[in-house]
């Protein structure tokens, strides 16, 4: 079927099996730095919660979205919203994304939806680069963002009970990598609102201990900007360029795209080489400049596109890639989870060797 023969550009489905770990967050992040990078960039809000969605000022969601792409009832280029981030779309969250299991059915290639939709819709003619925020569940929906990817990029928090869920994502790869999609790859794992707490330190370091040189070398560090700049409705990264979560993700992005470079794969568009990082976040900051003309779009009768920044060359889409461009705490840690993480550690180092990104990468 043509779904074989399909190119895509590079898929990147940001999940992980809990909730509060900062996908959504990570998701709208790595979404404004890759066009700030150059890249065109659709950004695929899959969780119900509406959240990414909501992260760009979009409020109430849209009538028209991801779910009407996934069900064949809209063509893709109707259901993206152009943001005032120039490169940057939004394929937002419809509240149909709750009754995704009953419209899906559960047929077994009811996971394929999306993957099927993209490659009808030539995906790749809008974009270099596809971010998906995942719901924490695994339901239809993630089935099919984790179907669609080429790679899964799980952002976890150190905290002592993160391990647990990044066991279940793990699983949850495996299983998917022999059900539905072979060739899913890790793009890796992205810690998250790192502080300076002698536990979450002790936790960070036995994951880069475990999980090796899957665990970026950037963490994003905790920052009240990044929940400041959620209710302007513009990511962190553009709010405050220069500070602790916004520069983290601009670093984060420009090694996520130094590692999906490096394994170049058949089915998929090679990436273009991004603009250097300093002009990337000089765009960042001019986007930061233009921001008081920010407006929010919100009550009953929105205008469906994003929020505006005083911004003259919106249409200024690089047409082509650049140029040479809340779980709340059980307990304490105890031995009892020690021991566990020890003996999951030894079943994960093997998980890790066998869905190593060089081996899935290569081929
Ligand atoms: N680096 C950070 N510093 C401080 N707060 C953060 C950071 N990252 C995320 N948050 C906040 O944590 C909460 C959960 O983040 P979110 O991205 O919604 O997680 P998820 O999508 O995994 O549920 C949000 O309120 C968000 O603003
Ligand atoms: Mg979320």
């Amino acid at each position: 079927m043509e779904l074989q023969k399909a190119v895509f550009p590079p898929i990147i489905a940001v999940f992980n099996h809990k909730g509060g770990v900062a996908k959504t967050t990570t998701a709208g992040n790595l979404a404004a730095c890759l066009a700030a990078f150059g890249y065109r960039v659709v950004l695929a809000d899959l969780d119900a919660q509406g959240n990414a969605t909501g992260s760009f000022g979009i409020l109430p969601l849209p009538p028209v979205g991801a779910m009407d792409v996934i069900t064949g009832r809209v063509r893709l280029d109707e259901a993206l919203i152009p943001t005032s981030f120039p490169g940057l779309s939004l394929l937002p969250a419809t509240t149909q994304l709750r009754t995704a299991e009953q419209e899906l059915g559960a047929h077994e290639r009811s996971h394929l939806a999306l993957r099927t939709a993209f490659a009808s819709q030539n995906i790749a003619a809008h974009a270099h680069i596809v971010i998906i925020d995942c719901p924490p569940s695994l339901g239809t929906i993630t089935g099919n963002a984790l179907a669609a990817a080429a790679a899964v990029l799980i952002p976890a928090r150190p905290d002592p009970y993160s391990h647990e869920g990044l066991v279940n994502t793990w699983h949850e790869i495996k299983r998917l990598r022999q059900n539905a999609n072979a060739t899913l790859n890790v793009a890796g794992i992205l810690l998250t609102m790192t502080g300076e707490d002698t536990t979450g330190g002790d936790v960070a370091r036995s994951m880069r201990a475990e999980f090796g040189d899957q665990v970026y070398a950037i963490a994003i560090e905790n920052d009240p900007k990044v929940t400041e700049a959620a209710q302007m409705g513009v990511p962190v990264s553009v709010l405050d360029p220069d500070g602790g979560a916004g520069l983290g993700y601009l670093q984060a992005t420009a090694e996520m795209i130094t590692r999906l470079r490096r394994h170049a794969r058949h089915d998929i568009h090679a990436l273009a080489e991004p603009l250097p990082l300093i002009t990337a976040q000089n765009t960042l900051r001019d986007w930061r400049s233009r921001l008081p003309g920010l407006q929010r779009r919100a009550g009953a009768n929105p205008a469906w596109t994003a929020v505006q920044i005083a911004n003259e060359d919106a249409d200024d889409l690089p047409s082509a890639p650049p140029p040479a461009r809340t779980e709340a705490p059980r307990q304490g840690f105890g031995w009892g989870a020690l021991l566990l993480m020890l003996l999951l550690g030894g079943a994960l180092g093997a998980a890790v060797t066998v869905f190593s990104y060089k081996d899935i990468a290569g081929h």
